[in-house]
């Protein structure tokens, strides 16, 4: 056990033993109305979902779905932490999507997409016309791309409805897809792509974004190169177009490997595909995610486990019905999208909005236009997408007449103040709200309050979900009492379906990652020796709500998206002048946080701005913009200890106006007042405490 604890990946959070002191803050109650009509307002829910009932109170979710065969296990805990759910069932994830939902619902709005230029009419997706654009697209994904189930498939598409058509038509065949954020650069997807082992990337030739036409086809011959030099030969580039017929994109079409869906397309107009019937296990997706080493990691979803956690979770925490508009404003490209636009509202024969721009283009008003013409009544969005609504135009909501019952923040800590503006303001004081806490892995939500049972309380996640046994650590493997006010590593003590399976083609990096800190024997096969370790730190208040702090490990979470220091530092390293790189986060009033780079240059290269600049594109080029730094300094040395390990923590201090703490230890002390005085000038003012994310940042000495 010793060992296990010592282990590489164990990420040393001592620090999160400081004490530290919220306000508490009051309870806000749902409304009757809200409570009156919600599909989980029964208290006998925390009962069924009890640990006497578990694991077979996810029962209740998986029979949300339908089966082509019933499974025989619910948990199968023989080969830890490689849990199986629902063993011995067999399903189809677009059946459940889609086909199920025809007899009833075939004339109702699937997905309304919503185009960035306003001027553009909304589209509104039926049932009956999501199950034909499926079943065609599957088709051709089948005959003319040669997939089968088991293949993977890398998707690289913006906002647009071609985008979940795509997935669920691989879902229909049992074919893996792996989509990667529109936003990410050619060569992240490269990446995504050799490391997946794809074969064919679907792509699309341009879409809007703050009133501009983007390129994006462009990233498709570099995504291709990026692939090739890592061994992955990529045999078609399938092209959604933004208009049908009329392309969008400078890049050229190259014949015989590149070609347009649309036309394509043609050749299986009425088709219809048997849903593929998979294993409950069968893997569903893979979607990439930042880590604290430079390589993104494939979290790998399975079909049954995930499908029924999502539904779930969509029905009693989202409490989306068959009749409501829901509008989750995330990107389907994250795994909010996946779970909360995609699976879950379809799984639940919803009407889910799509939205292909920026919330505030053309002006602060365009979020709520949108809901008041759709009639939304259930809103999903992050914390930096409140703080920008409110800068833009705090007072916008009320001039609209629309009105949630429900809306949830996800992705970052919210303040009480930000909270509350969401609240009184955008949910007209009407809106039950639930701060959803989870991760890419998780599949769906962990902590959040139960809408209709639970109080709210501003700044906290809650308490676990249905049948989510959360704690709070310490680094001796002791719980840290509720109450207690002193901050810990969350983990979540139980296995649940929604959990991932593995990491694609990584199982020892899988257990390195989110096992082996906490795990009490690795030898055994019962589930209460292996809890999961989400790199988070917490507060466990007395009611037993979570208040999250951030990560306690090398990820950087930029508006609600994670970035790892490692692969932002890696691509400064691809730079023939830069000797080191440091990439430590930054407070942003809208973004929560921002990196900020440091770098030193190797011997006889002069600082200048161009250095800098070049800094700054290299890494949009290798990661995309969303990883753009606020500043790079080019500093003469970095602070390091006596055995050479870069302080990320002293520097991030210095960026954040913080205490630097003792830094006598240090091999080159003074290098950290040179530093200070570039970055802060020579009257700084420094401030004594600030967020725990930082003062954990990059490990304790
Ligand atoms: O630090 C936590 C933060 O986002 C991280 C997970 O990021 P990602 O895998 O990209 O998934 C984002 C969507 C679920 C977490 O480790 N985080 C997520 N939700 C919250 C949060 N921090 C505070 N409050 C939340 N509600």
């Amino acid at each position: 056990m010793a060992e296990i604890r010592e282990s590489k990946a164990a990420v040393q959070t001592s620090e999160a033993q400081i004490a530290v002191h919220w306000r508490e803050e009051e309870y806000f109650y749902p409304s009757s109305k809200f409570v009156g009509q919600a599909n989980l307002s029964d208290p006998g829910v925390n009962e069924r979902f009890s640990e006497n009932n578990f694991p077979e109170c996810f029962r209740e979710y998986a029979d949300m779905l339908s089966w082509d065969k019933y499974w025989h296990t619910t948990l199968d805990t023989n080969d830890p932490p490689f849990w199986k759910w629902f063993v011995g069932g067999k399903l189809n994830a677009s059946y459940n999507c889609i086909d199920r939902h025809l007899e009833k619902y075939k004339n109702k709005a699937a997905l309304i997409f919503v185009p960035e230029p306003e001027q553009e009419a909304t589209v509104a997706v039926t049932y009956q016309e999501l199950y034909v654009r499926v079943n065609e697209m599957a088709a051709l994904l089948r005959e003319f791309a040669g997939l089968k189930a088991g293949d993977r498939v890398t998707i690289h598409m913006p906002m647009i409805p071609e985008l979940p058509i795509t997935m669920l038509a691989c879902a229909r065949l049992g074919v893996i897809h792996s989509v990667v954020f529109g936003g990410f650069s050619g060569e992240a997807c490269g990446r995504r792509i050799a490391d997946s082992g794809s074969r064919i990337l679907i792509t699309a030739d341009s879409y809007y974004r703050s009133g501009k036409m983007i390129d994006h086809k462009a990233n498709a011959q570099i995504a291709l190169d990026i692939a090739k030099q890592e061994g992955q030969p990529v045999d078609k580039v399938l092209v959604w177009r933004r208009y049908r017929g009329q392309y969008g994109s400078k890049a050229p079409m190259i014949e015989g490997r590149d070609y347009f869906v649309d036309d394509e397309l043609l050749k299986f107009s009425g088709r219809i595909i048997e849903p593929v019937s998979m294993d409950a296990e069968a893997p569903l997706f893979l979607m990439y995610t930042s880590g604290s080493t430079g390589k993104p990691k494939g979290c790998q979803h399975r079909t049954g486990g995930y499908l029924a956690y999502v539904t779930g979770t969509s029905k009693y925490l989202q409490d989306i019905h068959p009749t409501d508009v829901y509008w989750c404003m995330a990107d389907i490209g994250w795994i909010t999208g996946h779970s909360y636009i995609v699976y879950g509202p379809l799984a639940l024969a919803a009407t889910t909005v799509l939205y292909e721009g920026v919330p505030t283009f053309p002006d602060a008003g365009r979020v709520w236009r949108i809901a008041e013409r759709l009639n939304v009544n259930i809103f999903h969005t992050s914390p930096t997408a409140i703080r920008q609504l409110r800068k833009a135009g705090p007072d916008e909501p009320a001039k609209y007449k629309y009105h949630f019952k429900h809306m949830t923040t996800v992705g970052e800590p919210i303040e009480p103040e930000v909270w509350r503006w969401y609240h009184d303001v955008v949910g007209k004081g009407e809106a039950v709200i639930v701060d959803t806490w989870w991760q890419t892995e998780t599949g769906g939500f962990l902590c959040t309050t139960k809408p209709a049972i639970d109080p709210m309380k501003p700044g906290s996640a809650g308490p676990g979900a249905p049948g989510i046994y959360p704690t709070v650590f310490d680094e001796n493997n002791e719980d840290v009492k509720a109450g207690s006010g002193k901050a810990g590593n969350i983990c979540i003590r139980n296995p649940w379906p929604g959990i991932m399976q593995t990491i694609w083609g990584d199982r020892d990096r899988f257990v390195d990652q989110y096992y082996r800190k906490y795990c009490k024997d690795s030898k055994s096969k019962e589930w209460h020796d292996w809890p999961y370790f989400a790199a988070d730190g917490a507060v466990l208040a007395a009611d037993g709500y979570l208040r999250i702090l951030g990560r306690v490990d090398d990820v950087i979470n930029v508006a609600g998206h994670r970035l790892g220091t490692k692969e932002i530092e890696s691509a400064c390293l691809t730079l023939p002048e830069i000797a080191e790189a440091a990439v430590v986060p930054v407070v942003d009033d809208i973004k929560g946080r921002i990196p900020e780079v440091y770098v030193s240059l190797v011997p006889g290269i002069q600082p200048s701005q161009e250095i800098a600049d070049k800094v700054t594109k290299t890494i949009e080029t290798i990661i995309g913009k969303i990883a753009r730094p606020r500043k790079v300094h080019i500093v003469p040395d970095m602070p390091k200890t006596r055995s050479g390990k870069l302080m990320r923590r002293v520097l991030a201090a210095i960026s954040n106006n913080l205490s630097t703490g003792d830094i006598t230890t240090l091999a080159n002390p003074d290098i950290v007042e040179s530093v200070r005085e570039m970055v802060q000038g020579k009257e700084s003012v420094v401030v004594k405490d600030g967020p725990d994310d930082l003062k954990q940042f990059g490990g304790v000495e």
